[in-house]
């Protein structure tokens, strides 16, 4: 019998040592990990910048508290900036803490322009994250079930589809859209090319700030360092984590002009975000984006993937359809043809590292992943959708 509280099932497998691609169990045996810890360890386990910045950070200080200057934190925001063309940043610890902090924005903005009830539009199948706001701002049932009263403010609107955004054109109380750049949590829902284009286009006209939720989808994710940067547009607010940290807990929430100017002394805050050793580690993430050719592996594999995806599953009765951007992949299965509940069991037997969201395969390879590792994941994968 364990002491941990129940909310989560694991696998029966403990991993003790990782390396790139790769994860050892316990009794040594090696894993192909194709989720990079649900998309956190993109640069791959125990990069050496980030293992390097890490130990010489904490031989030199772990933690002060953000009633001190943190000069790690002032580097990082600076360079962040630069990088996503935004003014200012709130440092997190996780991915549903920047979102927190993004919500607390747009009801800041509310009050800024007399708006007493402030609405949030945000998406059906999306998934911002655990906490009461950001369970209320999910658009998934299972995520919200018995935790009501939920927070009333926001209103859910199919993704990808700009008609129900435009529908609420006229109601007064609407602060900002939230939506993510790519859905992660729902399979890899991937919409169409402009989406995030006519979102903002409907947001200026409506004074309304876009909230841009790409904890899952930036960080290199896509093959750019910033989902949107493939749409050439810049959010208001950009919240980010998960790789961000390459393992370490750090969320970003970022924002420019009006919304940048929300937060004043005492209105919001954290114990941990932001200390010396995480935003050690980003800057070293950063360091890696900036001086190596990671991004160019992301759009070469990406390509790759598909090549393979098209000549080894592509006429698989069982395989609906292939979702790919960058080095996010969503594989849409027949339930008829192949029992979803059992594959990620069935891959970990074939020492295959998966996720499956209902009827779809999700896969969040490490970004540095080569041709010969696709090559033994596809050749696991074709053995696990059979038919
Ligand atoms: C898009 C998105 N937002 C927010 C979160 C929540 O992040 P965290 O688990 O770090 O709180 C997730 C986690 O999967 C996510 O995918």
């Amino acid at each position: 019998m364990s002491n941990l509280m129940s909310n989560y099932s694991p696998l029966d497998v403990t991993f003790v040592k990782g390396d790139g691609c790769w994860l050892t169990d316990s009794n040594g045996v090696e894993y192909l990990d194709a989720l990079s810890g649900i998309g956190v360890v993109n640069l791959g386990h125990c990069h050496p910048t980030i293992t390097k910045q890490l130990v010489d950070q904490s031989q030199k200080l772990l933690h002060t508290s953000n009633v001190y200057r943190i000069e790690n934190q002032e580097e990082l925001a600076r360079e962040l900036c630069n990088l996503a063309n935004m003014d200012k940043v709130f440092f997190s610890n996780s991915g549903a803490e920047a979102n927190e902090a993004a919500i607390k924005i747009a009801r800041l903005y509310a009050r800024s322009k007399n708006i007493e009830n402030p609405v949030i539009i945000t998406a059906s199948q999306s998934f911002h994250g655990r906490t009461m706001a950001t369970l209320s701002a999910t658009g998934q049932a299972k995520v919200q079930a018995g935790f009501s009263p939920l927070m009333s403010e926001f209103i859910h609107v199919k993704y990808d589809d700009l008609e129900g955004i435009q529908q609420l054109k006229g109601n007064k109380d609407i602060v900002a859209v939230m939506v993510e750049p790519i859905q992660g949590e729902a399979g890899v829902i991937i919409p169409k090319s402009d989406y995030l284009n006519k979102v903002q286009e409907i947001c200026k006209k409506n004074d309304w700030l876009l909230i841009l939720d790409g904890v899952q989808s930036c960080m290199g994710r896509t093959g750019k360092l910033f989902a949107h940067e493939h749409n050439d547009i810049t959010p208001d607010v950009l919240c980010l984590a998960k790789g961000l940290g390459n393992g370490v807990p750090i969320g970003a929430c970022l924002a420019k002009g009006v919304a940048s100017e929300m937060l004043t002394p005492g209105t919001h805050g954290s114990t941990f975000g932001g200390n010396p050793l995480v935003t050690a580690a980003a800057l070293g993430v950063l360091d890696v984006f900036q001086n190596t050719d990671v991004l160019d592996n992301v759009n070469q594999m990406s390509a790759y993937f598909k090549s393979e995806f098209d000549k080894h599953l592509s006429n698989n009765p069982a395989v609906k359809e292939i979702r790919i951007k960058g080095l996010m992949i969503g594989i849409g299965l027949d339930s008829d043809k192949v029992d979803c509940t059992q594959l990620v069991k069935k891959a970990l037997q074939d020492k295959l590292l998966i996720n499956v969201t209902g009827t779809s395969i999700r896969m969040l390879p490490p970004l540095i992943i080569s041709k010969k590792e696709i090559d033994t994941l596809i050749g696991k994968l074709v053995t696990l959708i059979g038919n």
